[in-house]
């Protein structure tokens, strides 16, 4: 005998039976089939039941599975918790497709929906599946402060904030601080907001998004940290495959196993590529969104779904960043899935000298990041990491064309509430 509970998102009646379809957690429907006749009492709570309402039921798994829309189990009681005073605004059946508009302001209400619910359990194994690969090889989860007195990415993102009696930020991302963390930590990762004052609205910008961070120190080059991005990317990937399954059905997403090492792609080769297709890319700056687009369906062709692009030109990077001795190229790569950026990260400057050189390089004050280059006085080891978006993952994982699909409260230039 289970207690199961839930919201009733459908009912319907066949003839005598009254078909009660209920979702909590669960991502397949638990579905009731009432007799007015035979199940008299149960019938009579039900019935008047709106679609909606709050209700738990105590029964068991009814021996013959005749509903093709959830699991069928046959109930010895029904508890109203609650009932809504109004009808819902939106169709929490999903008969009715909702626009994006509508389900960003409902999300909250239509995640009652199996299929609206899917994105967000698998994005809860995502994170899940992230700490257990971090778990196993060696990595510990810090956290670092999101008020900060300077930026990492860059001044034109930057949200600021009045913190008593001085500016303050919010933070772009934890860069700084977990190379700081580098002088006491072999290996770290963080879960964490990225707060970015992006002026545009895009598919694949929010202002307030998530990242999972790595750094990991006494690396031998940046091979190392492409190493353990393709790791950590396939376990996430085979993780959500294995116990998934019914929210990926219930997606109809297909997730193909990908075996690292996965595809390293120079920049300047994509540069060459991208050229012999016609399109315009400039060799010392980030490639643009339509030529990463490209890229993607190249790479495609070549059934290479996630790749790296590796060995960013420094004009094109911030100023953190190791240097190649050409001082033209540096260490930087990006993961791209299926034609978007969804990493980015490599090996960083730990020589002090080369690192105040950089700020200045890039037009920065050292004074301002004094805090910071403090901790490359003292035996920082070589180092490196990378930040992975989760939306990103998310979207490209699921098909999602729009990066709010993949968020429960969206943060972007219109939308502040819900
Ligand atoms: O490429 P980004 O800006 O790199 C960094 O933040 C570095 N500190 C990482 C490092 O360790 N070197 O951001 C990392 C990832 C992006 O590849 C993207 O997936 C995601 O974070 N991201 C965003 N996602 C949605 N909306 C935004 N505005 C995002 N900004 C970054
Ligand atoms: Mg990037």
């Amino acid at each position: 005998m289970s207690r199961l509970c839930g919201w009733i998102i459908r009912k319907a009646r066949v003839g005598k039976v009254l078909i009660v379809e209920i979702c909590g957690n669960n991502s397949k429907p638990y579905v009731l089939a009432l007799r007015e006749d035979r199940d008299k009492e149960l019938y009579s709570i039900a019935e008047p039941l709106d679609i909606g309402s709050a209700i738990c039921f105590e029964g068991t798994l009814a021996p013959e599975q005749k509903s093709r829309r959830g699991t069928e189990y046959v109930a010895t009681k029904i508890e109203v918790y609650s009932k809504p005073i109004e009808p819902l605004p939106v169709d929490i059946a999903g008969k009715v497709p909702a626009l994006l508009d509508t389900r960003i302001k409902y999300r909250w209400l239509l995640a009652r929906n199996p299929v609206e619910k899917a994105i967000f359990k698998i994005r809860a194994g995502v994170l899940k599946a992230a700490r257990e690969y971090f778990e196993k090889n060696g990595f510990i989860e810090v956290q670092t402060p999101k008020i900060v007195a300077a930026g990492a990415e860059g001044g034109a993102t930057l949200f600021k904030l009045q913190y008593f009696e001085r500016d303050a930020y919010l933070s772009q991302s934890p860069q700084l601080y977990k190379q700081m963390l580098i002088s006491s930590f072999e290996r770290i990762y963080e879960i964490t907001p990225y707060f970015r004052a992006e002026k545009f609205n895009t598919t694949r910008h929010l202002n307030e998004s998530w990242g999972i961070d790595v750094e990991q120190g006494f690396i031998n080059g940046v091979e190392d940290i492409l190493q353990t991005a393709e790791n950590l990317v396939a376990y996430i990937l085979d993780y959500v495959r294995a116990n998934y399954k019914d929210e990926l059905e219930v997606l109809g997403v297909d997730l193909p196993k990908l075996t690292p090492p996965f595809k390293r792609l120079k920049f300047t080769e994509a540069v060459d590529i991208l050229r012999s297709e016609g399109v315009e890319v400039s060799e010392l700056e980030d490639l643009s969104d339509a030529a990463e687009k490209k890229l993607g369906e190249i790479m495609a062709e070549k059934k290479h779904e996630l790749y790296f692009i590796v060995g960013f030109p420094w004009t094109s990077t911030a100023f953190y960043y190791m240097r190649e001795e050409d001082g033209v190229y540096t260490r930087k790569f990006d993961l791209d899935y299926k034609g978007l950026e969804i990493a980015s990260g490599g090996q960083r400057e730990h020589r002090y000298r080369n690192l105040v050189e950089a700020l200045r390089n890039k037009g920065l004050n050292p004074e301002d990041f004094e805090f910071y280059l403090e901790a490359f006085k003292y035996g920082i080891p070589p180092h490196g990491g990378f930040g992975l978006g989760v939306e990103r993952l998310l979207m490209k994982m699921l098909n999602l064309e729009n990066i709010r699909e993949a968020i429960l409260f969206v943060r972007d230039r219109t939308r502040i509430v819900p």
